[in-house]
């Protein structure tokens, strides 16, 4: 990154071009679109992936002598299709003979500069920019601008959009159903506008496009077949001399609001769209708006990663996602790695947008609120009662994990149990209190969230089963965040028993849902609970389990699982000395005809994601409500004993790991730090960037520095800030928006913080700070010494 707001990827490197295409995606929050050159075909080296969020298609496939049913985000008609040729030569198919790709953060705009030479010498330098406009959501534009160098004669210019695409993106795929879109018709019309629809495989679901072609030249001729429709045009080439090219592209689906037809509604779209600089204006203006509300300036020298972040995150998730009902896929809309699918990861993300964006955050929770009786369903067919929401999610919020795997090593498909990470549940629950304590939005709670949580509380206490003989409740049968353990290696069945960060959290869940209930208003919380048959004595039995959830611990640090100290020491020594990277450590393992579940080795954090939800006194609070006495101590040891035996095959691993260990080793937070918010950008977990970028950690790394260096929380009223900077970043200054109301300051370096409010701000706010209580009134600033 030449400046913190561009990207610039100079020549073409067939290796790194799927990173690069996903990395210069252009987007809005309703469609994205990598950044494939516009001559590019999906031929293992290009992928013109573009994806509409919420746009999925389920269809069957028959692997390892099983039917199985998979429901993917579809990869949409391609948009870009634009090639050329000087009169009497071969098309352009690339790669150019020189090449320099920008990616402008600020305005949200690709713009490649390439020098094309033909067969007989002919020179033409190239000049495409394209965006997704932030104005206007369904609209995408590419302009080309061509100059020959060295000859001059008629310019030939083919500009198309083809429905004849499939999901190909993920090779691991490969044995999969992978066409999900049939052409369903294309034509031009007569007021040169080309048009084409294409209808999901086996979904209900519809996809047009309308595209107009500006340019200099003559009358276009137009090329139509099944599935493809172009634009042909002539223009006057002369040496010296540029022309250009616009292509404005609209596109609407059957699942869009305020429209008759999606073709329809992309005609009248593409008809009236102005010039290319009006488009582009109107986009820019958006964007001002967007880093406006992304105001953290931190004295270091990651500001790139940090915008690029921002960036995409925004592109995948806008205010025009707001009333799409979709979720945060886990992988942007960037690619098809995990199919488009929603997990937990929005935990990672929502955190930072309450505090800047709580429109998004809110959006996000109520597509949850929206497949709660899907969740429902899931718990009462698992035999439990409340909600259990899916470890994968996409269009109606059944389980969407796959049943089969493929281990690329092994060439072996293997049964998947993750759908038992039935955590999931409490990151919305969390994600739902999280979000009013940032915004006090007690409307949203009373509406929605609380009911959620409290059905999510219902199913831990459904799924909980006393112990005789401990005299403790259990949760058994599941999975942690560390998705290498399915099972135990002694054991017949999938899952584990008490997981210690499922059990904390479900403790803490039940008590937040007996706050839910307080905070609402009278009448609210009696329909609530009348509604959902909540009697007092279930909630006395919430409470009883809240209390007495059974969290095993061994040699003095919290163990993962009941029974992990059971399994054995993996010779480290001897793995890193075969294996140059451990991080599919699972893989590696199950190919050499083992299995990772016979050993202490963690993919990501697990029981640590305590101290990254909580802070350390909350943690300690929450066991000692369970009845354990934890120690000052037990966080350390904990991180020390994990720490040695986790691969980081998660890139949120090092987004936990930086968090948990800000207060115990500084120069460690920030090392996991950086990995985290360089992980697409470098794509260090080797070549899954291309597949899609990871949002959960794109997003972690931001509030690493928004929340986990300022120690800044939302709780209980207040903000609570606590600043540890690491010794590389000197200074902090954050604009946030808290409760409702943009305008709250806060600035931090080594001595001191400030907190300052805007005058137009309603509420004053109340501050804890080391031990010390304050109230910042609207128009004021205080400083507070550290
Ligand atoms: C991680 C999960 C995560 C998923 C999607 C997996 O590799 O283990 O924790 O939710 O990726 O990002």
């Amino acid at each position: 990154m030449p400046d913190p707001w561009t990207l610039r990827y100079q020549g073409f490197d067939p290796v790194e071009e799927g990173l690069r295409e996903a990395l210069c995606a252009v987007g809005n929050g309703y469609v994205v679109s990598r950044g494939a050159a516009p001559e590019a075909v999906a031929d293992g080296v290009h992928y013109p992936g573009t994806y509409l969020a919420g746009c999925y298609d389920r269809a069957e496939s028959r692997v390892a002598g099983r039917v199985v049913a998979n429901e993917d985000l579809i990869n949409g008609p391609n948009w870009l299709p634009l090639t050329f040729r000087p009169a009497g030569g071969a098309w352009f198919t690339g790669p150019p003979a020189e090449q320099t790709l920008e990616l402008d953060l600020r305005r949200g705009l690709l713009t490649r500069t390439a020098l094309v030479v033909d067969a007989r010498g002919r020179r033409t330098r190239l000049v495409q920019r394209r965006f997704a406009s932030q104005a206007r959501p369904h609209l995408l534009a590419l302009e080309s601008t061509f100059t020959p160098e060295n000859w001059s004669g008629p310019l030939e210019v083919r500009s198309g959009l083809d429905g004849n695409v499939a999901n190909t993106g993920v090779a691991r795929y490969r044995g999969l159903t992978r066409r999900h879109l049939v052409p369903a018709g294309q034509g031009a019309d007569g007021e040169g506008l080309l048009w084409l629809e294409a209808d999901a495989v086996d979904s209900p679901l519809r996809m047009a496009l309308c595209c107009r072609t500006t340019a200099a030249a003559a009358e276009p001729a137009t090329e139509c077949r099944e599935g493809w429709a172009a634009h042909l045009l002539t223009l006057n080439g002369e040496q010296g001399r540029s022309v250009a090219v616009t292509k404005a592209v609209a596109v609407h689906t059957s699942r869009d609001r305020a429209i008759e037809t999606p073709l329809r509604a992309s005609r009248l779209l593409a008809a009236e769209a102005g010039d290319f600089e009006q488009l582009l204006a109107e986009h820019v203006l958006r964007w001002a708006e967007l880093w406006r509300r992304c105001g953290i300036d931190a004295d270091f020298d990651g500001a790139g990663p940090l915008h690029l972040n921002l960036f995409h995150l925004l592109q995948t998730y806008s205010e025009h996602s707001v009333d799409l009902d979709v979720g945060i896929p886990a992988r942007g809309l960037h690619g098809e790695a995990y199919r488009g699918h929603v997990f937990w990861d929005e935990l990672f993300v929502l955190r930072l947008l309450n505090l800047r964006f709580p429109e998004l955050a809110r959006a996000v929770l109520r597509y949850r609120h929206r497949r709660l009786d899907a969740a429902r369903r899931e718990a009462r067919e698992a035999g439990l009662r409340g909600a259990v929401y899916p470890w994968q999610s996409a269009s109606d919020g059944r389980e969407e994990s796959q049943q089969l795997h493929l281990n690329p090593l092994s060439g072996r498909w293997l049964p998947d149990h993750s759908h038992l990470q039935r955590h999931v549940g409490s990151a919305v629950a969390y994600n739902i209190w999280q979000y009013y304590q940032a915004t006090g939005d007690r409307d949203f709670l009373a509406t929605a969230g609380a009911e959620t949580l409290l059905e999510i509380a219902r199913f831990w206490s459904s799924a909980a089963t006393y112990e005789r003989g401990r005299e403790r409740w259990s949760i058994r049968g599941v999975l942690g965040p560390d998705e290498y353990h399915d099972a135990y290696p002694w054991a017949a069945r999938p899952g584990l028993n008490d997981n210690a960060y499922t059990n904390v959290l479900a403790s803490w869940v039940l008590a937040r849902a007996q706050d839910a209930l307080d905070v609402l208003p009278g009448y609210r919380r009696d329909e609530l609970r009348e509604r959902l048959d909540l009697d007092d004595a279930e909630l006395e039995r919430w409470h009883e389990i809240g209390r007495r959830l059974h969290v095993p611990m061994h040699e003095g640090v919290l163990s993962q699982f009941d029974g992990y100290e059971r399994l054995a020491e993996l010779d480290w020594q001897a793995y890193r000395f075969r294996y140059p990277d451990l991080r599919r450590l699972d893989r590696i393992l199950e190919a050499e005809g083992d299995t990772v579940n016979r050993y202490k080795v963690s993919k990501q954090a697990d029981a640590l994601m305590l101290w990254y939800l909580f802070s350390a006194r909350e943690v300690r609070d929450l066991l000692r409500h369970l009845g354990h006495p934890a120690g000052h101590e037990l966080l350390r040891r904990t991180t020390d004993y994990y720490l040695r035996r986790t691969v980081h095959g998660s890139t949120l691993s090092s987004v936990v790991h930086a968090w948990v260990l800000t207060r115990s080793d500084r120069r460690a937070s920030w090392r996991y730090f950086r990995d985290a918010l360089v992980a697409d950008l470098r794509d260090s977990q080797h070549g899954t960037t291309a597949e899609g970028v990871h949002l959960g950690a794109m997003a972690g790394a931001v509030d690493l520095l928004q929340r986990c260096y300022t120690g800044l929380e939302v709780r209980e009223d207040a903000l609570w800030l606590d600043p540890h900077l690491p010794s590389a970043l000197g200074r902090l200054d954050l604009d946030l928006c808290y409760r409702g109301h943009w305008g709250l300051g806060i600035a931090v370096d080594r001595r001191t913080v400030t907190v300052s409010l805007r005058e137009d701000r309603q509420e004053p706010v109340r501050i804890r700070l080391r031990g010390t209580e304050a109230t910042v009134r609207p128009g004021e600033t205080r400083r507070f010494h550290l």
